[in-house]
């Protein structure tokens, strides 16, 4: 039979309890990043400042950080995108999985092609980076 808790010691426990789950989650949500380039630490010093990455580096994704931007730049069939790499739904990032950009927070799907969501959580699709390519470069274009 199970010892009798006192109120004050049936409270403490659940408090107890609940700081762990949340250190728990925190701990999930923490790990759920993704290793990105900052961009501005790896740029070649000839390049323009629009620089992101040489078109090779894009295989078939590219995660980026430039400045307060991040981003993910993709190789679809027959060209390269970029998105902000921000989830629309509650800001997690998205990760290249198969033929779907994936949150790694709530699992929302997006097309890599359009940025549409495709599945989950999120209502609107990630927003698109104009995108210039010049001389084997990826470079952010002026908007
Ligand atoms: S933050 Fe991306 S699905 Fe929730």
């Amino acid at each position: 039979m199970a010892p009798e808790l006192t109120r004050g010691e049936f409270l403490a426990q659940s408090g107890k309890t609940c700081l762990t789950l949340a250190a728990g989650g925190l701990l999930v949500l923490g790990c759920a990043r993704i290793q990105s380039v900052d961009v501005e630490k790896t740029r070649p010093p000839d390049s323009p400042p629009n620089y992101l990455c040489k078109e090779s580096e894009v295989s078939p994704a590219y995660y980026f950080r430039k400045g307060r931007l991040r981003g993910v730049l993709v190789r679809t069939k027959d060209r390269i995108k970029g998105y902000r790499n921000v989830c629309t739904h509650l800001g997690g990032p998205n990760r290249l999985e198969g033929d779907a950009l994936r949150c790694l927070w709530h699992g929302a799907r997006f097309s890599p092609e359009t940025g549409a969501v495709l599945r989950g959580s999120a209502r609107r699709p990630l927003p698109a980076l104009n995108l210039e390519l010049r001389d084997g470069l990826v470079l952010l274009a002026q908007a």
